[in-house]
């Protein structure tokens, strides 16, 4: 059972109701009496305990930028805003603001449609089909005839997912594998940017062909990043975004049966894009860094994730910038986050210097064995990839599957120096 807390013009309720009756199971509804009411009601719940719902309104402010108030309040589980007719624009504005779902309610069916015990998205009869996204991920063949895919997300910005997402793809280079890193941070993406921007790859350029992308068209959008990376994504142009988003399922297929490794970096927002890799993830990583709100951000993430029919076992929890002094707290925020099953890795805090490596293109450099913040990155590596049965004989990936460090700890500062 969970709480919506609903705001939206008298006329429009019953079809409210009925999209969040699609988009969740057992819902409950409180409707709010206004813009103030809605924020108010929501900021004084517990982190998480509402989602929110804002449906086409007769005054006041405009339904966007109330849902977009709220999701800045960063209290609510999820914020949806329901409109007749939906823009894709409307839909990218609302990706910005930071609303997780925009639902059309002209798409709604009139009745309520049957539900299941299992769960609204489970792909069992009579289940209703999610609102978002509109396309699902592709079915890709099973992991022992492809790559895993691994698919780093989180529901707050500047958490770290482009920094372990490219750090992770030189770890796996160096252990040998064929690593395929694809930034589906379409418009704001900079993945490339942490191998000093090689070549162009732009995804929006897939949206000039008729019909499903070839393989030939799909390699070359793959340029080489680094010895045994290669790179996809994101778009040249921000404004082109929105041409990408159905390819997604298109560019991970393929990459799947290209390399060895697929590393996903994602939007902060949950895009269509991001929905279609997260439905097609061998492991989804909710990142995390500690900071005030980052377990209701988790939250929301995780909630979103299984209600676009994730399995939780494959959800796992990604603590970054983690002192290494401390002891990790597993029992730490998985009941709010309703991830108890869910495995925690550590990757630790490696300051500034990881920052300036980074921006100055050095990934490959910042993955050499033996530093705290790269040897943090292995054991997470190879440890999901173990559990996938997938851990390339390498005695590297073997030490960091165990945890042990390879050698002596090095600082981060020479290497900094020569990249100056
Ligand atoms: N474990 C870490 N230690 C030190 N700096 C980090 C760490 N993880 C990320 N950073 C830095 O934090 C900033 C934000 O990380 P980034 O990967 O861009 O976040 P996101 O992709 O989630 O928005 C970057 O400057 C990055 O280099
Ligand atoms: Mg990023």
């Amino acid at each position: 059972m969970s709480t919506w807390m609903v705001y939206c013009a008298e006329k429009s309720r019953e079809a409210l109701l009925r999209a969040l009756g699609v988009i969740d199971e057992g819902i409950t509804a409180c409707f709010a009496n206004g813009c103030d009411d809605l924020r108010e009601r929501v900021a004084c719940g517990e982190p998480g305990e509402y989602g929110v719902a804002v449906g086409p309104a007769s005054e006041g402010v405009s339904d966007i930028n109330l849902a977009a108030a709220v999701a800045n309040d960063g209290n609510a589980r999820c914020v949806v805003l329901a409109q007749e007719g939906v823009s894709g624009s409307l839909r990218s504005r609302a990706a910005r603001a930071g609303i997780d779902l925009v639902v059309d309610l002209s798409e709604i069916p009139e009745e309520p449609r049957a539900r299941s015990e299992a769960g609204p998205l489970d792909g069992g009869p009579g289940v209703p089909a999610p609102l978002v996204p509109a396309r699902r991920g592709i079915e890709l063949p099973d992991i022992s005839q492809r790559a895993p895919i691994l698919v780093v997300c989180s529901g707050r910005g500047g958490v770290g997912k482009t920094a372990v997402a490219s750090v992770a793809a030189c770890v796996a280079a160096r252990w040998g594998m064929r690593a395929c890193l694809v930034d589906l941070d379409l418009s704001c993406g900079n993945a490339r940017g942490c191998f000093g921007a090689p070549g162009k790859s732009d995804l929006a350029s897939l949206a000039s062909v008729d019909g499903v992308p070839g393989d030939d068209q799909l390699r070359r959008l793959c340029v080489s990043a680094a010895p045994g990376v290669s790179a996809m994504g994101p778009c040249d142009l921000p404004e082109t975004a929105e041409l990408a988003l159905p390819y997604a399922g298109a560019v991970l297929d393929f990459a799947a049966r290209e390399y060895d490794l697929v590393l996903v970096d994602t939007s902060t927002t949950f895009t269509d894009a991001v929905a279609q890799a997260a439905q097609m993830a061998d492991r989804l990583v909710i990142v995390s860094d500690g900071k005030t709100g980052s377990i209701s951000s988790v939250a929301r993430m995780s909630g979103l994730a299984i209600r676009l029919g994730v399995a939780r076992t494959k959800v796992a929890r990604l603590e970054n910038r983690a002192d290494p002094r401390e002891k990790t707290n597993y029992a730490l925020g998985r009941a709010e986050v309703g991830l108890e099953a869910a495995r925690v890795f550590r990757v630790f805090d490696g300051r500034q210097e990881v920052g300036d490596l980074l921006s100055s293109g050095q990934a490959y450099d910042l993955a050499e064995p033996g530093y705290p913040f790269a040897d943090s990155v292995a054991t997470f590596l190879a440890q999901l990839l173990q559990e996938l049965g997938r851990l390339p004989e390498h005695d590297e990936a073997r030490r960091a599957a165990e945890g042990t460090r390879s050698g002596r700890l090095r600082s981060l500062f020479g290497l900094r120096r020569e990249a100056r």
